[in-house]
């Protein structure tokens, strides 16, 4: 409740940073940051934003790409994160769990399919920076990953939350261990630092750097010398809906779901590829004009025509229904 009626008080406030619902644009194995070139990629994701996703993606994506899922019109970056799977606990065959829009404390999710909510913040939720610290926008080429498959331990900004009603419940490190009647609910905040040089590097994070200590939506401390250009702080949040698979969890049991990977709840991980037309990020950041729903100069559309960009699907597999394996994983 106090989280709630703070919200409400800064949201008449003017404030620099974005947040926005993205519907699903594809579910399918392809990874262009983890995995570029790999087609199909070891795993399936969860896609959003916009058409020129690809196997391969490199060059001005936002030049490139004519429609995107996601709000802000003139977005077209791609974010994706795992699928979420149910694995039956008795018979073993696995459901993949689609995603509900995300319904932010306000602002709804203005008719989003499915999809993930996505922000751009420069400072915390509430609060922006623009006269001590200029942001800067990602340059066209630019991706990241955060978190990893095979990690053992609790990740800063990596979390899950049990909704019950409308209540988010304490943030998690590792998946909930009872049946959440609202769906799980996920957040991937990435690192605020960059090297400014790189576009890429051969982990996919390592020209970043995370100098965020605690959780949720936070001030990122200063950038250090060695990645000292601080850019938007960029969170994923995607509420999975895990209901109807409530009833096949028995009372007691461990829980049942894995990501597509077959990996635990520490390997939870997200992908970024920066693919915003022109400068309209950088003007997002530079001003303060874009808060939530209200954003002056930054180019909104209804989410019934986002709802109609589409790729195709590259690797014709089946995805959905109930499955003996996840796709691409050996058993
Ligand atoms: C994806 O990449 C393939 C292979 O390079 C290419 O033929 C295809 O046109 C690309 N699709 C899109 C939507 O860019
Ligand atoms: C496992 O249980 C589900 C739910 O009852 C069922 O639909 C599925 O076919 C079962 N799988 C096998 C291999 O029996």
């Amino acid at each position: 409740m106090k989280v709630l009626s703070s919200v409400i008080t800064l949201a008449t406030l003017a404030q620099a940073g974005l947040r926005f619902p993205c519907s699903t644009l594809t579910v399918q194995r392809l990874d262009p940051a983890g995995e570029p070139g790999q087609s199909p990629s070891s795993h399936v994701h969860h896609i959003v934003g916009g058409n020129a996703f690809n196997a391969t993606m490199n060059g001005d994506v936002g030049a490139r790409a004519t429609c995107t899922t996601c709000q802000m019109s003139e977005d077209f970056s791609n974010y994706w994160t795992a699928h979420l799977y149910f694995k039956h606990p008795t018979n073993g065959s696995y459901h993949r769990v689609n995603p509900l829009p995300v319904q932010p404390l306000l602002g709804g999710s203005n008719g989003a399919q499915g999809g993930l909510t996505v922000y751009y913040t420069q400072f915390d939720l509430s609060r922006d920076n623009i006269k001590q610290q200029p942001i800067k926008s990602f340059p066209p080429g630019f991706r990241m990953t955060v978190g990893s498959p095979t990690a053992s331990a609790r990740h800063i900004g990596l979390n899950y939350q049990c909704l019950t009603g409308n209540n988010r419940g304490a943030l998690l490190a590792d998946f909930p261990t009872k049946p959440c009647s609202g769906g799980i609910f996920t957040a991937h905040h990435f690192p605020p630092c960059w090297d400014g040089k790189n576009l890429d590097s051969p982990d996919h994070q390592s020209h970043m750097y995370n100098t965020v200590n605690t959780d949720y939506f936070n001030n990122a401390p200063p950038c250090p010398a060695s990645h000292p250009v601080r850019v938007p702080q960029v969170t994923f949040e995607t509420t999975w809906d895990t209901t109807k698979f409530n009833s096949m969890w028995p009372s007691g049991a461990p829980n049942p779901f894995v990501w597509s990977f077959e990996g635990n709840g520490y390997g939870t991980h997200a992908d970024y590829m920066f693919g915003w037309k022109g400068d309209a990020l950088q003007r997002a950041m530079d001003k303060s004009e874009c808060f939530y729903d209200g954003c002056g100069s930054i180019q909104k559309q209804s989410m019934s025509i986002a709802n109609q960009c589409q790729v195709k699907d590259m690797i014709g597999e089946q995805t959905d229904g109930w499955l003996s394996k996840l796709p691409g994983m050996a058993m």
